[in-house]
């Protein structure tokens, strides 16, 4: 397992306005940006994953992407694709000129450019491999891709990105960074909203309320990449990426707010 690589997803919720169709929260790009300079000063390696928040969900959901071709409509979900796509590409541009403006230099991994598949079916092309191994910072991000099977399309969610790379490559730690919770909560639904859990069992069950607005699986299917990540090897943390400080405390072994991955 490379001791220097990280693996950091930004969720979407994190980094975008989800109530807003293309709506950036700069601040928050800002902030997790510097902490991804901090991060490389270590002499850390990152791959960089981000969702799609309001630049992907809204339209996929309209045109029912995720479920693949529909005959009926399939005119405007072409259309549509179109448009998520190059949304997408937006907001990454904006991560990476922002990672710039810290000095950082980023190369990009287009996943419906470079390969096809859905959920941990990706076939994550050898480009991927190629960048990983010549740059520091390789960034990549939820996307709207083509599949061999008979739905032609669908959605490959950053966390699966996630589960795919950290099965290939072992990182040594993987953080989901994420908006709305301090990490795991036991149970939202309790009064006050739950309790944070700081320290997640393997195999515990917990509940997670569903996302309506999601085209991809919400915290449960966050909460499965992760563990798919923390059984390959990978240390696994969920911190509130609002607060930067925490991801670089958890990388250094420091104490952070968030919910740290353990064996049962
Ligand atoms: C979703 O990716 C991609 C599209 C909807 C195009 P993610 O599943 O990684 O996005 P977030 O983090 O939930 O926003």
């Amino acid at each position: 397992m490379p001791e220097d690589l990280i693996l950091i997803k930004f969720g979407g919720s994190l980094i975008t306005n989800k109530s807003k169709t293309c709506s950036p929260k700069y601040k928050i790009i800002d902030g997790l940006c510097k902490a991804i300079g901090d991060i490389l000063l270590q002499g850390k390696k990152i791959i960089l994953i981000h969702g799609a928040g309001s630049f992907g969900h809204m339209k996929a959901k309209k045109w029912n992407i995720s479920e693949g071709i529909d005959d009926l409509n399939k005119e405007f979900q072409y259309a549509a694709i179109k448009e998520i796509r190059s949304d997408m590409e937006k907001l990454n541009k904006i991560i990476i000129s922002n990672l710039a403006h810290y000095s950082i230099d980023s190369v990009v991994y287009s996943p419906h450019k470079n390969g096809k598949g859905l959920g941990i079916d990706y076939f994550l092309n050898k480009n991927f491999f190629e960048l990983v191994k010549k740059n520091n910072v390789v960034v990549s991000y939820g996307d709207v891709v083509d599949c061999d099977k008979d739905q032609k399309f669908g959605i490959l969610s950053g966390d699966d990105l996630c589960e795919l790379i950290s099965n290939k490559l072992k990182p040594s730690h993987v953080i989901f960074a994420i908006d709305g919770a301090l990490g795991l909560i036991d149970d939202p639904n309790l009064p006050g909203g739950g309790n944070l859990i700081k320290e997640y069992t393997i195999g515990t069950k917990i509940v997670t309320n569903e996302v309506s607005n999601d085209v991809t699986g919400g915290m449960n299917l966050k909460l499965m990449r992760a563990k798919n990540c923390f059984k390959m090897g990978s240390r696994v943390s969920i911190i509130n990426g609002n607060n930067p400080q925490m991801i670089i405390n958890a990388i250094n072994g420091k104490e952070f707010i968030g919910t740290e991955f353990f064996n049962q």
